[in-house]
């Protein structure tokens, strides 16, 4: 496995709308493989494989200590309720926002083996799911943010 170089903010990959995996082949696993450690060797709660410069709809999330959920083709099929989150993203370093995300969701995906997963996730897996999503339509979580003053330094939180 390998470390990759995670791509920040405004590196043109990010802002590309990630294609579907059709087959889960050797290339597919190892850069899953090579997600995961990278995503954990950067303390992330997620990684969008464009973040990597794969343009591939993949994503990884740190669901607890010991628990990777691997999500390929994933798609969100139903949003319920808003809630007011605080954000940040390995690809905007240094800087969080608040944001509106949905409450909960149910998400459709193919898992690594190529089975069918359907979740319903709330919380601070729902919130990952949506941020992890909008990486691979080229969405960043600043996208909803009115103006750039917005953004605070992590760990300060605003007033
Ligand atoms: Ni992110």
């Amino acid at each position: 496995m390998a470390v990759l170089k995670i791509r920040t903010n405004p590196d043109p990959v990010l802002r590309k709308k990630a294609r579907k995996v059709n087959s889960i082949d050797v290339s597919v696993n190892r850069l899953i493989d090579n997600m995961i450690e990278t995503m954990q060797e950067s303390s992330g709660i997620g990684l969008a494989a464009n973040q990597v410069g794969a343009p591939l709809r993949i994503v990884v999330i740190q669901e607890s200590d010991d628990e990777v959920l691997v999500l390929i083709n994933p798609e969100i099929v139903e949003t319920v309720g808003e809630r007011t989150v605080i954000e940040g993203c390995l690809s905007v370093p240094g800087y969080q926002a608040e944001i509106c995300r949905a409450e909960t969701v149910r998400v459709r995906a193919k898992g690594r083996h190529g089975r069918l997963i359907r979740r319903k996730a709330s919380d601070l897996l729902a919130q990952a799911i949506q941020h992890e999503v909008d990486h691979l339509n080229g969405v960043l979580f600043i996208d909803y943010l009115a103006d750039k003053s917005q953004l605070f330094k992590t760990g300060s939180r605003p007033d």
